[in-house]
């Protein structure tokens, strides 16, 4: 596929270890989601600083910024390179002349067509965002994992005593016992990705039992599906007055990753996102896991998604992946799953 960028000279892209000025301006723009939840998400400059160093890449329109896509390269345990392409995004000025499957194209070129190890460069795409879904099929990505967007979410979550941070001198034992628990995947990061200052853990009898890792995040919800969405929508500065649980505007949230609960162990998830919930002054958290990944049921079982889990709906989100050099066996792996979803791949 020729890509509108190399056919229209006025159209250009740049590949930046940082983020330009504009690029966060897009990003707060962009209405993220799809046909049922729709939300702007704020503090942008903060979540591109989480990511570090990565590829950014920026679509030029006659000079002016009209496209962007981040591209981050991973360190997994078994040593396959791999990169994760997210926040593809077009300015709504822009969109539908073929600008997002564009930039698409070209980190697919870039990364996957041209590299020299064997590589996979996979992205999160909600399944029913069709164009996204159309860029990434006509790429020819493969459909490897269906996740879940799980949000958690309490009325008055309490604080308990026995949450506190990972201490430095226990992060070792600590993934040691996360990657003991989980099932082993080619593409799981979690050396890389457990990061100390993030992690909360529930400690009894002076052995952690519980951990989570949990970042900020604010958002604005400008939809929801269904005519009850639309109603708490209209109503979302009244509800939200009355309890910040309902609150629609600037909404604070975080993401948890890399769950942990040691075996026979489970009852301790509850009481630890609540406490890591109440420590951020928040009411709802956000995880992506694997339809198969046991610690979906094992969240659902303790009762620690919240009384208030699935009032977003719940969203579909297909693991898309491209691959070049890569044996069937490792495909088959991945396929296999459950996808390990990273900590660092924040959506
Ligand atoms: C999703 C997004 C990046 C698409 O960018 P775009 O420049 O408008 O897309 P393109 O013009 O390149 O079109 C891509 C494909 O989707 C198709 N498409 C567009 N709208 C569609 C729709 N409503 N239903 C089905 N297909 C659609 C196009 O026809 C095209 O397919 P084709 O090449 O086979 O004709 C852009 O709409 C956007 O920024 N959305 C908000 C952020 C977002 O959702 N990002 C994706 C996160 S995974």
């Amino acid at each position: 596929m020729r890509s509108v960028a190399e056919q229209d000279s006025a159209i250009t892209i740049e590949d930046r270890p940082q983020p330009a000025p504009e690029l966060v301006r897009l990003l707060e723009q962009v209405r993220w989601g799809s046909q049922g939840v729709r939300y702007v998400s704020h503090d942008v400059a903060e979540q591109l600083a989480w990511i570090g160093d990565g590829h950014y890449l920026h679509l030029r329109c006659g000079g002016e910024l009209a496209a962007t896509m981040v591209v981050v390269a991973k360190r997994p345990r078994q040593g396959i390179h791999s990169y994760y392409r997210t926040m593809l995004a077009v300015d709504e000025r822009f969109t539908g002349r073929g600008l997002g499957a564009a930039i698409a194209h070209y980190a697919r070129q870039h990364f996957l067509d041209q590299a020299a190890e064997p590589t996979v460069l996979y992205g999160f795409v909600d399944t029913a965002n069709a164009p996204s879904m159309r860029i990434a099929e006509r790429l020819g990505y493969q459909h490897l994992a269906e996740l879940c967007a799980v949000d958690l979410g309490y009325v008055a979550p309490g604080d308990d005593h026995r949450v506190g941070r990972l201490g430095t001198a226990e992060r070792a034992e600590l993934l040691h016992r996360i990657v003991d628990t989980r099932p082993a995947t080619p593409l799981d990061d979690v050396a890389d990705a457990l990061r100390t200052d993030e992690y909360w853990v529930l400690r009894a009898g002076g052995e952690i039992v519980a951990g989570a890792q949990a970042c900020i995040k604010r958002m604005t919800i400008t939809a929801l599906p269904g005519w009850r969405g639309q109603l708490m929508l209209r109503a979302a500065p009244l509800l939200g007055w009355l309890h910040s649980a309902l609150r629609s505007r600037r909404r604070a949230y975080v993401q948890l990753g890399n769950l942990y609960a040691r075996r026979g162990a489970d009852d301790a998830l509850r009481p630890l996102i609540a406490a890591v919930l109440r420590r951020h002054g928040t009411t709802l958290a956000l995880t992506y896991l694997d339809r198969r990944d046991p610690m979906l049921h094992r969240l659902r079982d303790a009762r620690a998604l919240g009384p208030l889990h699935g009032l977003a709906g719940a969203s579909t989100i297909a693991v898309m992946a491209a691959a070049r050099g890569v044996s069937p066996s490792v495909l088959e792996s991945l396929r296999r799953g459950p996808w390990p979803v990273s900590a660092l791949d924040r959506m």
